[in-house]
């Protein structure tokens, strides 16, 4: 626990919030934000062994075990069923859902794309992601907790052209059913958002690019608009912590971008924009 948060001050004191993708990256990060804010968090993947290591170095550290394990493979329906009961039998309830597990995919191009692995990589990150809403929506409109779902999207959600094929499809269509969701969620007081990073420097970025942590982290600086700070998975799993917490208590169906303003921000090389910077003329 960091030494400036306090017991009083923590902003999911209580709450009890299931993580996918929780072994490693982002999700890994966040399993460490929220417990640290106070929350029970079922961390739930398929890497076990990773898992466990994580849960074991957080509950060392405190007198009760307020993080635990759960493998789920998100594109089985039933595991996903499975470990959110898993969540409600083992804490009481479920009020914060961070969707987060999602795979690159292929990195062919359209001509060369195999399809089944494009069906591959829909029915982790984007019926991975239904399945998980659909069965926490049940326990929270259950519980008449007034949860918070937040999922994983990205730059790629956003833009064409900042990933492959198959994983921009899918992180586009997370967006979609974000919004759709929070159309019908909202009468039951849930809120469902996103977040879109950036790049960073994880195993899933490293390993579809065959780079080091520093290579990719030099990648994506020298690519993005905010310079001189480097994108951490600590600082996605803090927007998480927000959406999570009662701080966005009237933000719903946002994919709030984590990318230091590169989705907004045209990449033309600013010699090439006539009017750079812009000249004004009474
Ligand atoms: N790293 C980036 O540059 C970046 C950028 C934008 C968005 N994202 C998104 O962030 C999220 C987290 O990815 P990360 O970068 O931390 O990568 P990561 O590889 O470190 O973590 C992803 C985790 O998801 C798990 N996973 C994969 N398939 C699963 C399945 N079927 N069931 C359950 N768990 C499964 C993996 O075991 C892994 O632990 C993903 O949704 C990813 O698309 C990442």
């Amino acid at each position: 626990m960091s030494t400036t948060t306090t017991t009083t001050s923590r902003r999911l004191e209580g709450k009890v919030a299931l993580i996918t993708g929780a072994a490693s990256g982002i999700g890994e990060e966040a399993v460490r934000v929220f417990a640290e804010q106070g929350a029970f968090v079922v961390a739930a993947d398929v890497q076990d062994e990773l898992g466990h290591r994580l849960v074991q170095s957080i509950n060392n550290n405190k007198t009760q075990a307020s993080v635990c394990y759960h493998h789920c493979d998100v594109r089985d329906e039933k595991q996903v069923e499975d470990t959110v009961s898993y969540a409600v039998s083992r804490y009481g309830r479920l009020d914060i859902l961070f969707s987060n597990a999602a795979i690159m995919g292929p990195m062919a191009g359209i001509m060369e794309l195999d399809l089944q692995a494009l069906d591959d990589t829909l029915a982790t990150n984007v019926r991975g992601v239904a399945a998980t809403i659909k069965h926490a929506a049940r326990a929270m409109v259950a519980g008449r907790t007034r949860g918070s779902v937040i999922c994983t999207s990205s730059v790629a959600g956003c833009l064409g052209g900042s990933g492959p094929h198959a994983y921009t499809a899918s992180k586009h269509a997370i967006v979609g059913l974000v919004r759709s969701v929070c159309s019908e969620l909202g009468a039951h007081g849930i809120r469902v958002n996103s977040i879109a990073p950036f790049g960073v420097a994880t195993p899933l970025a490293c390993k579809a690019y065959g780079l080091e942590p520093s290579e990719v982290e030099a990648n994506t600086s020298a690519m993005a608009n905010l310079k001189g700070i480097v994108l951490k998975p600590a600082h996605v799993a803090k927007v998480a912590l927000f959406l999570a917490s009662d701080d966005s208590a009237y933000i719903s169906g946002q994919n709030l971008a984590v990318d230091g303003g590169y989705t907004v921000v045209t990449h033309t090389p600013a010699h090439l924009i006539p009017s750079h910077p812009p000249i004004y003329i009474d």
